[in-house]
């Protein structure tokens, strides 16, 4: 594979949007319209597991319930990781966005946005913006609406079957799976589940269309990415990057000069010797 240069992107943070505007563009297609859009663009999750969403939305909406929900998970309990925190702080209102125009596609009255327990003081502005997100639904009609949940501080319930029993109001532990959250979820009923920034991708794919986010990246790892970078390094930060770039050319950027090692992906990652920096 050849290696993109380190691109900065704007998606997510940068972009001014009327939120209003693109739910009014999203609604007025259809829900296999919107899932094309989705799977065209490549989104995977960006939760770890990197599931297609388009495909997640799709299972969810085929399975017959009478009652659907969507979940966003920001338990974000990766050591080093702070992107979903800066996500919601910033840009709040492009989350929710994606969890309505999921909401349509599946057909859920009831979305939660699982907070992680540490993340407490973002909850009066998160609710705050989270009121007049609903004032937006409730003008354009929209039976959909939101709550926010307090996660209950184990690293465990970020797990999506762990949070489901978190929510429940049982001990944060994982079912067994079969069956997935598509067919059984959050009360064993069909659930989306997705990590807070790719909520936000969803949103944005829907604001340009497929095609820009399709542009970026490489053919098995669509568009761009969130990183959290700490450690040591004279640049710790949040950056929007193109997916693609070698762990050098990263390094170069981001380093100090010495790098020894580069931990990816947090603490359940992995490590990046100095030794394998440089073969791209
Ligand atoms: C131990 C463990 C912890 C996890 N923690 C998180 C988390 O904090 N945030 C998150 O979005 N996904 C986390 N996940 C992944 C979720 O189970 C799930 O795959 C993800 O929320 C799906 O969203 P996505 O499709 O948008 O990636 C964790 C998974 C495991 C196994």
């Amino acid at each position: 594979m050849t290696y993109t240069k380190l691109k900065r992107v704007d998606l997510i943070f940068d972009q001014e949007v009327n939120p209003k505007e693109i739910l009014q563009k999203a609604y007025a297609l259809s829900n296999e319209e919107i899932v094309k859009e989705v799977l065209e663009s490549g989104l995977r999750g960006r939760g770890g597991a990197g599931f297609p969403t388009g495909l997640k939305w799709k299972f969810t909406s085929e399975q017959p319930s009478d009652e659907r929900f969507v979940i966003c998970n920001a338990d974000e309990g990766e050591p080093g990781t702070f992107k979903d925190r800066e996500i919601l702080f910033q840009v709040p209102h492009k989350v929710f966005g994606g969890m309505a125009i999921c909401a349509k596609v599946i057909g859920a009255c009831q979305g939660f946005v699982y907070l992680r327990g540490e993340y407490r003081f973002l909850l009066p502005e998160l609710k705050k913006q989270l009121d007049s997100f609903h004032e937006i639904l409730k003008s354009l009609n929209v039976d959909f609406r939101i709550q926010i949940i307090m996660g209950s501080g184990a690293y465990i319930c970020g797990e999506e079957s762990a949070l489901f029993e978190s929510m429940e109001g049982k001990r944060g532990e994982p079912r067994n799976k079969p069956p997935y959250p598509t067919i059984a979820g959050f009360r064993n009923k069909p659930t989306v589940i997705n990590n807070v920034e790719t909520l936000v991708y969803a949103f944005m794919i829907l604001r340009h269309g497929s095609q820009k986010f399709k542009d970026l990246g490489t053919t098995d790892s669509r568009g761009s990415k969130v990183f959290s970078v700490s450690g040591d390094t004279p640049k710790a930060g949040i950056y929007e990057l193109e997916l693609g770039m070698s762990v050098d050319h990263f390094v170069e950027e981001f380093g100090d000069g010495d790098t020894k090692a580069v931990q990816v992906g947090g603490a359940s990652g992995f490590c990046v010797p100095r030794k394998s920096l440089g073969k791209r």
